[in-house]
């Protein structure tokens, strides 16, 4: 079964407080059904209280935002996936295109990221997209399968299983311009044929294809209701209750 999730990315937002105080509204009033999932993306400082204070709501988990690709050692400042896995996280977002553009993640990092992930028990929400130019080039799909190809698919089937996509244009990341949901639904389809030619029919049918870029409580439910969207990584709208709520509800918008 395809799982619909929506994911927030608080990234480099929030204090302690303010961060604990949103995750117990959205713990609180949010209520995702049985096969919707809601991950809190939020900084490591508020990880290890917001797993203890989800512990009742079997489908809401929170994501790490970043994790460094080896297991220990002299990298100042760097979080292993096995410090993560210590203190319960299962999600990690890998790839966003703010850390490959300005922490240089190259797509053979995030390849050995998106292992040691894995082999910690940590799922990978993996991100990929094209910038405008590439897009107005129109050469994204493309581009966007590389990505795919490049960081992902040397896994066995078995790993592959457990890694969620999430397409986010970055000409749509917090500049208020989403793509369209036939834009949305063609980059999906593309990605999800494209794991299909590669791992099989049943692996692509499964697979969460999230999409990112200007998510908001008034676009959610027409790009959620394409068939190939599996929900959403959502950045700003994800940092109040007010905004992410709808969003987590707009899930369950029936399928064009
Ligand atoms: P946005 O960010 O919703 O603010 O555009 C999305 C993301 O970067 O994941």
């Amino acid at each position: 079964m395809r799982i619909k999730i929506a994911a927030g990315n608080w990234k480099m937002n929030q204090s302690y407080q303010e961060g604990i105080h949103l995750a117990q509204e959205i713990i609180e009033k949010a209520n995702p059904q049985k096969d919707e999932l809601v991950i809190l993306g939020c900084p490591y400082i508020h990880l290890k209280d917001i797993i203890n204070l989800s512990q009742e709501k079997t489908n809401i988990k929170v994501a790490a935002q970043n994790c460094h690709q080896e297991k220990s050692g002299a990298y100042t400042g760097e979080i292993s996936v096995s410090m993560l896995s210590s203190i319960g996280v299962e999600y990690v977002i890998l790839g966003h295109s703010e850390r490959r553009q300005y922490f240089r993640e190259t797509n053979e990092i995030l390849s050995a990221k998106v292992k040691g992930a894995l082999s910690s028990n940590i799922r990978p929400i993996f991100c990929c997209g094209e910038s405008l130019e590439i897009r107005t080039e129109g050469w994204h799909i493309r581009y966007v399968k590389n990505q795919l190809v490049k960081a992902l698919f040397d896994l066995s089937p078995e790993d592959f299983k457990r890694i969620i996509i999430a397409y986010e244009p970055i000409w749509a990341i917090g500049t208020g311009l989403t793509a369209s949901p036939q834009q949305a639904q063609e980059m999906h389809f593309e990605i999800r044929k494209t794991i299909e030619e590669h791992f099989g029919t049943s692996i692509a049918n499964n697979t969460s294809i999230l999409y990112g870029g200007s998510v908001k409580p008034n676009n959610a439910k027409e790009l959620f209701s394409q068939p190939d969207v599996d929900g959403g990584l959502v950045g700003g709208a994800s940092l109040t209750s007010e905004s992410f709520l709808p969003i987590i509800s707009a899930l369950s918008t029936p399928k064009v």
